[in-house]
């Protein structure tokens, strides 16, 4: 049999050293490591893995494109998706910064308490993803939104949010997306408070140790049933949820905190890698990885 070889291209200088141990774990033969990667100088790298192994074989071979930067990733694996022709491809999965990973488990997370897997209960949820400018917040309002689910994309900037709105309404024309600026005040929040009342899911995808919804802000949110902070670093994106609360009731909401969800993202991660190997043809963007994580389930 033939040994499994991961490609990881990363367009940081080092590759990631957390993406070749999931890799690793996930049973990988060979990985193969490359940082500094670039959509200019991608292409011989996968032209190395499509015209080595023939046919079926082919499918021992896939790519793995991560990175801080997720435009950047994004725009390697635009190359790389054309660079392929015709069966002369290898499976590509796309998870710069664990932003597709974690922003699956999140959804994975918020359909354990909300009808989110019936397109019609779904479409009567309200969800607002705080930080949803994001690269995992973006992510979160568009696999929301692709359920059905009303999601308010909440920003700093209406301007932000709103072009997020028109990014995710691209790609799912269906989508009932809408901008919401946020600032810091509970005040002003509490005056553009009307999604916030509304939603049954809160996610918090700011950056790392910011607060953007505090006590004031929560009592603000008095219909929400679900609540999910993905910051790990203090103070909490939402103010009383603990990193490692996972469905904890807190009030009349269930709380996810950022590790409660991670032990999930960890195992889609390792799901997906290990689903890459399964067709020379796979591509696992945010929306295949959470399909991955809904199989996951109990
Ligand atoms: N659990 C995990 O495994 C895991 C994995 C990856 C990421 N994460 C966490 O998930 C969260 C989102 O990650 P990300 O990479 O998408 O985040 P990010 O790009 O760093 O920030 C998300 C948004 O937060 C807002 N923001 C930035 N600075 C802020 C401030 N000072 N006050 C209020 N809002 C601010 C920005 O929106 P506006 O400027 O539009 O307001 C930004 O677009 C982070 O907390 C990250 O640590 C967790």
């Amino acid at each position: 049999m033939l040994k499994k070889i991961l490609i990881q291209l990363d367009c940081d200088p080092q590759p990631s050293t957390f993406d070749a141990v999931v890799a690793t774990d996930a049973g990988v033969d060979v990985l193969l490591r490359h940082g500094g990667v670039t959509k200019e100088n991608v292409v011989p790298l996968v032209h190395g893995a499509m015209f080595t192994r023939g046919g079926r074989d082919l499918a021992s071979t896939a790519i793995f494109v991560g990175g801080a930067d997720v435009a950047s990733a994004e725009a390697i694996a635009a190359t790389i998706s054309a660079t392929f022709f015709g069966p002369v491809r290898v499976g590509l999965m796309l998870d710069p910064n664990g932003a597709n990973t974690t922003a699956s488990a999140a959804v994975v997370a918020a359909a354990r308490h909300l009808p989110l897997g019936d397109p019609e209960s779904a479409a009567g949820c309200r969800a607002v993803v705080l930080g949803g400018t994001g690269p995992v917040g973006q992510r979160v309002a568009r696999l929301l939104a692709r359920k059905g689910v009303s999601v308010s994309v909440a920003s700093r900037s209406l301007d932000r949010a709103a072009a997020v709105c028109t990014r995710i309404t691209a790609t799912v024309p269906a989508a009932r997306v809408e901008p919401l600026e946020l600032s810091g005040a509970v005040r002003e929040r509490s005056a553009v408070g009307g999604a916030v009342v509304a939603a049954d899911l809160i996610v918090a995808a700011g950056a790392a140790g910011h607060t953007l919804l505090d006590a004031e802000g929560r009592g603000v949110a008095t219909n929400a049933r679900v609540l999910i902070d993905l910051n790990a670093v203090p103070p909490a994106g939402i103010e009383g949820i603990i990193a490692t609360d996972k469905a904890r009731t807190d009030g009349a909401a269930v709380v996810y905190g950022a590790l409660g969800v991670g032990g999930l993202k960890m195992k889609i991660h390792k799901a997906a890698i290990q689903q890459l190997f399964s067709a020379h043809d796979a591509v696992l963007d945010a929306e295949e990885l959470l399909a991955i994580g809904e199989r996951l389930e109990p």
